[in-house]
């Protein structure tokens, strides 16, 4: 099927299943501790030997010499897989840009020298701590800040041009009678998910399976094969249930090539977990940004001169931290100016993270509309209402398919008591406690990617759901569920939902937060060619049979579906294709974050007290799932805020605090009373079921809405993330 052409009313729209709160129907799997992961396949990999990773401890530089022996006499070693025995290693086409294994070069801190494989996984811990390997290291660029003054415009990317100016922003911005001119800075931060990076590798014969921790299928079957050269058709790659990627495990890391090169030489079942000490420094991170925001308006508060230049950091050809993105679709304003910039840096590796560039983007550019607003005299609701604008602000010729930010910020407004917000920071004190309230708007792409599914219906009445999709704790399984039963008019019970194995019809996995779209357009399509098959062999003329109630009724006929498959199980595969709708509409989803603060007038410990975000996202496919993704969302921009942070060694190149017991994420006793309410909306032009995804839209400004609430409360304005009290104490009143 393509959707080239704005959705029309379809058997989505009886919203009898999707648009209800149900339940995730892996939840009792999840709980009941039923549902195995990567590195749990006792029983498809019984016996396995277990890897383990052993990091360099250089960042920079060439081994001279590894000493094997010694490891190699440990008790239960099997095999130790270092870059003289493990056969030649290419790159996956886009991400990491870095080796699966070092040698002779090593190119980031705790870049695996090797893979120890032995009996237990303590004897392979043992034998990694007594291999020996001498080093010569170079010097490194570990310092984004040294690097300001020099970096060069990043090359053009995916996201589009790294430069943008449009009309006059120079002049624009001299002559406007309001100014702002100020420089923000987000550090590295890890994804920091439960689950580690893990895989299970075995061979039959010249098969090998994998059962990883990935976010999309297809991609880790591609990716592996282009490192390993292992052909693509001897792969499977299989992952049912993922413990969270967060962007991590959108692409590969050592794991899954080295499991898959050990267990071939071992000739049995081998399994790695990335050891929590080196998720950090082995894998992957968010780059850090520097960001200079420059805001121009006029006294009715109408912004006329809008700049964004980021700074980011990465490896060569790496990932693009590109904060700049947001601005180039929020605001209005003629004159314009995105600028992304980017230093090399021999740190580890960065890449995707938890709504990448806008997430970052908007912790600046949200602190920058709230000072304007200040020095407007304006509301800083007011002011974000005031420079709305329908059209693309950097391609007016391009509507937005649907934008209610407005409705967001009015909604939010009253539910959250702005009104009683003091305009004067450091106005409310109780206690012994500042109180501040801020506000931040929300923005992230929407995206649908071209997906394949196949639905099958079996003579009991089952109707089940196969694709590759993964679901990485989202509600995947739940909403495709969903889809299914709506489109074949059965209960959510009557289906059942197979995800995560490359033998089924490829998708385009978890990520982006186009991963609900685009598989549950995917469902959509298949089970209207299922339903065709079923009035076809019912004896229904196609298309205006009414599916419902596990029946299907035609004219004054009503017959049970399963007498469909009577003879037969009935099998419908089909292909979602996407036209230039993304092209013709900016499609975006929208929200609008109200926080309230306590900061603590002798010591800055910082309270958020209250959290609420109004979310404009299309249909609500499952308003349950959908609110855990958003307050998940919002508790990591609490976290952005407040307390992520990979602290840089400038010396040795690398992340200092690389475990959870020094990398601090919030836990419940920071989380307050969170609030989520969707606007009731559809939008046409995304899919068939009107929906978009909406995860990642909950991090995307709700830092600076924190950021905010806390200048209210106290009266200082932190602009470098994360707001740890150090940054403020000095400046609150002695007391
Ligand atoms: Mo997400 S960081 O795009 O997996």
């Amino acid at each position: 099927m393509r959707f080239d052409t704005p959705a029309t009313t379809n058997p989505i729209d009886q919203l009898r299943v999707i648009g209800k709160p149900h339940d995730r129907i892996d939840g009792p799997l999840k709980t009941t501790g039923n549902a195995t992961y990567a590195y749990e396949q006792h029983a498809a990999a019984p016996n396995a030997a277990y890897g383990f990773i052993l990091g360099a401890g250089i960042a920079k530089g060439t081994i001279k010499s590894i000493d094997l022996d010694e490891a190699r006499r440990a008790p239960g070693t099997l095999e130790i897989i270092t870059y003289e025995n493990a056969g030649p290693l290419g790159f996956a086409p886009f991400i990491p840009r870095t080796a699966a294994l070092a040698g002779p070069r090593v190119t980031h801190y705790h870049q695996a020298i090797a893979l120890v494989v032995a009996e237990t996984f303590e004897q392979a811990r043992d034998a990694a701590s007594h291999i020996r390997i001498t080093y010569s290291e170079e010097a490194g660029r570990y310092d984004l800040a040294a690097q300001y003054d020099t970096a060069p415009i990043a090359p053009d990317y995916i996201l589009g041009p790294s430069e943008m100016r449009i009309n006059d922003f120079d002049g624009a911005f001299a002559s406007a009678p309001f100014q702002l001119d100020e420089t923000y800075t987000t550090p590295p931060e890890s994804h920091a998910m439960m689950e580690p990076q893990a895989t299970t590798a075995v061979w039959e014969g010249d098969q090998l399976i994998c059962w990883t921790s990935t976010q999309g299928i297809a991609v880790a079957l591609g990716d592996l094969a282009a490192v390993t050269g292992i052909p693509p058709e001897n792969i499977r790659v299989v992952s049912p249930f993922i413990g969270g990627g967060f962007g991590s495990k959108s692409f590969n890391h050592a794991d899954i090539s080295l499991a898959a090169i050990a267990a071939r030489m071992v000739g049995r079942p081998v399994k790695v977990a990335m050891q929590r000490p080196l998720v950090i420094n082995n894998t992957t991170h968010r780059p850090a940004t520097i960001q200079r925001i420059k805001l121009g308006a006029n006294a009715d508060g109408k912004i006329t001169a809008i700049g964004h230049e980021a700074l980011f950091g990465n490896v060569e050809n790496g990932w693009q931290e590109s904060a700049i993105v947001p601005t180039r679709h929020l605001y209005a304003g003629a004159n314009r100016m995105t600028l992304a910039r980017m230093a090399t840096l021999d740190l580890p590796e960065g890449s995707t993270m938890r709504a990448p560039c806008e997430a970052a983007g908007m912790m600046a550019l949200e602190i920058a509309m709230d000072e304007m607003a200040e020095k407007l005299g304006m509301d800083p609701v007011e002011f974000r209402i005031v420079n709305d604008t329908q059209v693309s602000p950097d391609h007016p010729e391009r509507p937005f398919s649907l934008r209610k930010l407005n409705e967001c910020f009015r909604l939010g407004a009253d539910r959250f008591g702005w009104q009683d917000r003091p305009s004067r920071p450091r106005a409310v004190q109780e206690d012994g406690w500042y109180i501040g309230m801020g506000t931040a708007a929300a923005i992230r792409g929407a995206l649908a990617f071209p997906s394949a599914a196949r639905v099958r219906l079996a003579s009991d009445g089952i109707v089940t759901v196969e694709c590759d999709m993964t679901d990485i704790g989202t509600g995947t399984y739940t909403v495709l569920a969903q889809t299914a039963a709506e489109m074949m008019g059965v209960d959510i019970d009557q289906v059942a939902v197979s995800l995560g194995d490359s033998n089924l019809p490829a998708t385009a996995g978890s990520g982006g937060q186009y991963g609900c779209a685009s598989s549950t357009g995917a469902v959509y399509a298949a089970c209207v060619k299922l339903r065709e098959l079923v009035a076809e062999t019912l004896g229904f003329p196609g298309g205006e049979a009414i599916f419902e109630g596990g029946m299907v009724r035609h004219g004054e006929t009503s017959l049970p579906l399963a007498i469909a498959a009577a003879n037969g199980e009935l099998a419908a595969e089909d292909l979602m294709e996407y036209g230039d709708l993304f092209q013709t509409f900016d499609q975006q989803t929208f929200g609008a974050h109200f926080v309230k603060v306590a900061v603590n007038s002798a010591t800055a410990e910082v309270r958020v007290r209250s959290m609420l975000m109004v979310c404009a996202a299309g249909r609500i496919l499952n308003p349950k799932t959908a609110r855990s993704q958003v307050i998940g969302g919002m508790t990591m921009g609490l976290g952005g805020a407040l307390m992520e942070e990979l602290v840089v060694d400038k010396n040795r190149g690398f992340f200092v605090n690389h475990d959870l017991a020094s990398y601090e994420v919030p836990v419940h006793a920071d989380i307050p009373h969170q609030e989520v309410v969707f606007l009731d909306e559809v939008d046409p032009y995304t899919s068939p079921l009107k929906a978009k995804g909406v995860g990642e839209l909950g991090i995307s400004g709700v830092a600076a809405a924190i950021a905010n609430a806390i200048y209210n409360a106290t009266g200082v304005r932190v602009r470098q993330y994360p707001m740890t009290l150090e940054k403020y104490l000095s400046e609150l009143p002695q007391i």
